[in-house]
Order: structure tokens, then sequence, then C-alpha cells
């Protein structure tokens, strides 16, 4: 898939109907300055307007790192306005993942820590290494995290043991990390991508319409009460009623053959 920008520090594949999105600073442990952050925009516009993408997973370059954070050299000598649009800025890339019509998935071979932790949170399914480690060590660098760590790590394993990770800068392991529900799954790291291009070949066998609009519903529903929750899930579930897979997904299985879904 092109971009009409040369990327440095992002790469973009895709194979059918995934699209893999590469950190791809290896000599900083893929560590995110702007530059990368402006390229995973840009990598995000060119997924988000293609209708033949499905799904995606993120990972990083090599097996040390998925991101090893924000990067500290260009963020040491900022002042505060200037720190709260880096911020912002990282924020607004990772909240694009998180509500991209398609699904994404964070294959984690190694460290994710600060912003990489932050990234891997923003997507919806977390696959780690078993080499994988996790941590918010801002608190270490006189900071707080800034891209949504101290939002979205209370939200995904509880507000106590979100405060112990961020307030000692703990590192953790996959099988902890698997635990406390930071990721869904750890297996070897040498089958790490197989694993995250087999989860992917699931979610793009299934309606893709039907899927976005799972996505908005558990996004959405998540954030508000249950009353209004349960309203967000019937105007989803409605929504599928206008697709022509919803149709096909029930007259294939009432004619018992196998379905042929078109994104319509
Ligand atoms: N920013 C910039 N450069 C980084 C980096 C980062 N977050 N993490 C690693 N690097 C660079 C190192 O400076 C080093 O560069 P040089 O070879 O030029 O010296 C290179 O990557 C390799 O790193 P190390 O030599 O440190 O490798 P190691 O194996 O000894 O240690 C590590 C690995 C434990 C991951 C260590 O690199 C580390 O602790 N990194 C920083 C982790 C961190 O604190 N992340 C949070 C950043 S703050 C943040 O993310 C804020 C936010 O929420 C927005």
């Amino acid at each position: 898939m092109q971009v009409d920008v040369e990327l440095k520090n992002v790469i973009l594949e895709t194979e059918g109907n995934l699209a893999t999105i590469i950190i791809n600073r290896p000599k900083a442990l893929n560590a995110l300055n702007s530059d990368t952050l402006r390229e995973l925009d840009i990598v995000i516009d060119s997924i988000e307007n293609n209708s033949e993408i499905y799904c995606v997973i993120v990972t990083g370059a090599g097996q040390k790192a998925f991101v090893a954070g924000a990067d500290i050299a260009e963020m040491k000598d900022l002042n505060s306005t200037e720190a709260e649009e880096f911020g912002l800025l990282g924020n607004k890339v990772f909240r694009r993942l998180e509500t991209l019509e398609k699904p994404v998935i964070a294959a984690i071979p190694g460290f994710a820590l600060g912003g990489g932790c932050e990234l891997a949170m923003a997507c919806d399914i977390r696959i780690a290494s078993e080499k994988a480690r996790f941590a918010q060590p801002e608190a270490g660098l006189g900071i707080t995290p800034g891209f949504g760590g101290t939002q979205r790590l209370p939200r995904l394993v509880g507000a106590g043991k979100a405060k112990e990770l961020i307030y000692t800068c703990a590192m953790v392991n996959a099988e902890e990390a698997l635990r406390i529900g930071l990721v869904n799954k750890v297996v070897p790291v040498e089958s790490l991508m197989d694993e995250a291009k087999k989860m992917a070949s699931s979610i793009i066998a299934n309606a893709p319409i039907a899927v976005k609009l799972c996505k908005d519903a558990i996004n959405r529903g998540t954030q508000v009460d249950m009353d209004l929750a349960i309203k967000v899930e019937a105007e989803d579930f409605g929504k599928c009623f206008d697709s022509e897979d919803q149709l096909e997904g029930m007259t294939a299985f009432l004619e018992k053959r196998s379905k042929n879904f078109q994104n319509r």
C-alpha cells in the first residue's frame, strides 16, 4: 500500500486484508519522536481510507523492543507548552488507532515502556512474546505518563494496580502482564507474528462491518452508564441490519453453506 510521503521511521506492509505497521527506529529501541508520531498519523490515514483493509497489526522492528517509550532525548529540553503539545500529538495519534474503524492488534516482541506500553494499550488486543516487558517508567524521569497511560492503564488493570505500576515504575514480565489483564496472550517470540496473523485471520473471516460496529459498541459503551450503554449497543446492532453481510451471514447459516462476506 502506498503513502504519498517518504517514511523513515515507520513501515507499512499489506497482505490481503491485513495491514502491518512496524515502528522502525531499532537503534533507539523504536522510541517515539515527533517525526515517528507524524508518520504513524500518515499511515493511519492511508489504512483508514483503504476499504480493502479489515484488520491492522502494530509491532516494533527487531526482537528487543516493541517501543521503548517516547523519545527522551527529544523531550529533555521541552518547556511546559511544548511538552503539552507533544503529549497532545501522541494522544491524538493513539486515539485515532483506538477509534479506527478496524480492529488493531499489538504484537509485542520485547520492551513496551512508557509511550510503548501506552501505544499497546491504545490497540484493541495485545499479544506479547515471552520476552516482553512492560512499565510506565515516567515518574522516574520526573514526568507523568503522557500518551494515555494514566487513563488506559487503570481502565485495563484497575485503578489500584495502575497506581502501583505508575508510582513505583515497576517493570512487569509477560506472564505478570497476562495475569493482570494487560495482555491477551503470551507466545514464544519466534511465533509472535504468526500468532498475531492467525488472530487477524480469524477476525478477517467475520463480517467487517459487524466487527467495526462491535469495536464501536465496546469503546463507546464502556465509557457511559449501563442504561446509555445498552442503547449504544442497540444502535450498533440495528446498523448491522443495513448491511448486505448481515443477510449473507444469516442466509448462509440457514442454507448450511459457507458465507461470502463483501464488506457491504
Ligand atoms: N528515548 C530515546 N532513546 C532511547 C529510549 C527512549 N525512550 N530508550 C532507549 N533509547 C536508546 C538509548 O539511549 C540507546 O541509545 P544509544 O545506543 O545511542 O546510547 C539505545 O536506545 C539502546 O538503549 P540502551 O543502551 O539503554 O539499551 P539497554 O539494553 O541497556 O536498556 C532499556 C534497554 C531498559 C529499554 C532502556 O533503554 C530504557 O530504560 N529505555 C528508556 C525507557 C523509558 O524510560 N521509557 C519511557 C520514556 S518517557 C515516555 O514514554 C513518556 C510518555 O508517556 C509520553
